[in-house]
């Protein structure tokens, strides 16, 4: 069965929900095809849950809408879900996140060194938020961006052959001298 819903839900004005441009839309791709995958069984829920938090870092109100209408269940039940499981983040833990692609076409492009070189430059675990709050780092499944690749998702934004040297020079204007611009 076909889902009414593989097209984007409408855009977000902060620059980090689903509806955020083409490079958003890969992921919104992945996440259409993780429900498809699973024939839009509301039994997939969690699966799906998973899958758009490895995606996007966090589940937002509207993301937690889009799901339940490409699952066919009440957003009460979603949100629901998503909050009962403390796995589930509803809200982005650091002022910034930065998520590296750790797919297998990312991986073997040197995903792994990539995200040494931000635990060490940005002194923050995989997975967890800086003390000060300024940025958190998780890994991601395959965001839709092979061709890119190794590719990393900074704030919303899909930025694509990434080195050790141009994550550092995007994560500066996080990091240092007080700047909080985006990358
Ligand atoms: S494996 Fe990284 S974008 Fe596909």
């Amino acid at each position: 069965m076909e889902s009414s819903v593989a097209t984007s839900p409408k855009t977000q004005s902060d620059g980090r929900g689903p509806g955020m441009g083409p490079t958003v839309d890969s992921r919104l791709k992945t996440l259409a095809a993780t429900m498809k995958r699973h024939q839009y069984q509301p039994d997939a829920l969690i699966e799906v849950l998973h899958t758009a938090q490895e995606l996007y870092g966090y589940l937002d109100p509207e993301l937690l809408v889009y799901i339940a209408q490409g699952l066919r269940l009440p957003p009460s039940r979603v949100y629901g879900v998503a909050t009962f499981y403390h796995f589930f983040s509803l809200k982005p833990k650091g002022r910034h996140t930065c998520a590296i692609c750790m797919g297998t076409a990312c991986y073997v492009k040197g995903a792994a060194t990539l995200v040494k070189t931000v635990e060490d430059y940005a002194k923050v675990r995989s997975g967890e938020t800086r003390a000060d709050g300024r940025m958190s780092l998780i890994q991601a499944r395959c965001i839709g961006a092979c061709g890119i690749a190794p590719a990393v998702v900074l704030d919303g934004t899909v930025v694509g052959r990434q080195t050790p040297d141009s994550i550092v020079d995007h994560l500066k204007g996080w990091l240092e001298n007080g700047s909080d611009r985006a990358a």
